[in-house]
């Protein structure tokens, strides 16, 4: 008996100090938002800087959700890869929909903090306020034998296939 409320007192403590150690978090650890693809498409939809969006909405991602038949498209299984926007709590203020598909914030982030001209134009700025520049990992998440229609994924070749580079820029 004595044994079980040491061991009780102990998981209290511990319980306690997680707690302690979540309140100290500093604030720039808290979740960015999902803004939407219609706020990046504001931006990034002029011809002679990539028209990002248009290429991005004629890709297989803008259609993810469209390939999922009757009930599939509420299924869990399929949506987490199939949509950015499946399982996230969203408020009122993050417009982005599951019917999005695989939106730009799934490679490169959620945009609420880092969506402002000035801290886009500075790349270091942009990846502190949560940018994502990707690389294969990022692609790999979703491109891998958990997927029933997997194929070999090659990251370069794939890339090509979706590149939407910015043409003003020089590399
Ligand atoms: C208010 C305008 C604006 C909005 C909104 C905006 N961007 Fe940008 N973005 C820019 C500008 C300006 C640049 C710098 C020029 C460039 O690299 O194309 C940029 C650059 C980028 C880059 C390249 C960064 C680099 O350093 O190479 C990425 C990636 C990007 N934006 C993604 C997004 C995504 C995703 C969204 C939506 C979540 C978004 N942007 C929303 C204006 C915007
Ligand atoms: C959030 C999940 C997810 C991420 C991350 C992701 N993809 Fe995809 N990708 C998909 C899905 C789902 C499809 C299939 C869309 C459809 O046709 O329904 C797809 C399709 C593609 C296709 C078309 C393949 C074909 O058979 O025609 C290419 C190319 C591609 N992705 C490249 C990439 C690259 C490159 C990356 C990383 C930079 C990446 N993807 C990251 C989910 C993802
Ligand atoms: C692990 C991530 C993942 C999961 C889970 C997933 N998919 Fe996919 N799906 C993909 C990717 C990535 C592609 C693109 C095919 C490729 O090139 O590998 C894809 C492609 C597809 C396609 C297009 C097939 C083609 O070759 O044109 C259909 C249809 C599809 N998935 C249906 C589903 C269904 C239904 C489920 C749930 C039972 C599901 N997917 C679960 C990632 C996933
Ligand atoms: C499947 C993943 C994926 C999606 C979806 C995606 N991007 Fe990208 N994006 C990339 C990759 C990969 C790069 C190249 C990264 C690098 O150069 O290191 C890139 C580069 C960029 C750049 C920089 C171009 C340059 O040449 O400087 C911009 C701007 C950008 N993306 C905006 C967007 C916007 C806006 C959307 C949605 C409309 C979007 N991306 C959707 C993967 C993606």
């Amino acid at each position: 008996m004595l044994k079980e409320v040491s061991m009780l007192t102990k998981i209290f403590s511990l319980a306690l100090i997680c707690g302690l150690v979540l309140a100290v978090t500093p604030a720039s650890a808290a979740p960015k938002e999902y803004i939407g693809v219609a706020k990046c498409k504001m931006c990034h939809n002029k011809p002679a800087t990539g028209d990002q969006y248009k290429k991005w909405s004629e890709s297989p991602h803008a259609k993810a959700l469209q390939s999922l038949k009757g009930d599939e498209a509420k299924n869990p299984k399929c949506l987490k890869c199939h949509s950015t926007a499946f399982g996230l709590e969203l408020s009122d203020t993050q417009p982005i929909t599951v019917a999005e598909g695989v939106s730009c914030e799934s490679c490169h982030g959620a945009g609420s903090a880092y969506k402002t001209s000035t801290i886009m134009k500075d790349q270091a700025k942009a990846i502190a306020a949560g940018l994502i520049m990707p690389d294969e990992k990022l692609c790999r998440k979703c491109h891998n034998p958990e997927s029933p229609n997997y194929k070999e994924f090659n990251f370069k070749t794939y890339s090509a296939k979706i590149a939407h580079p910015n043409p003003a820029k020089e590399k």
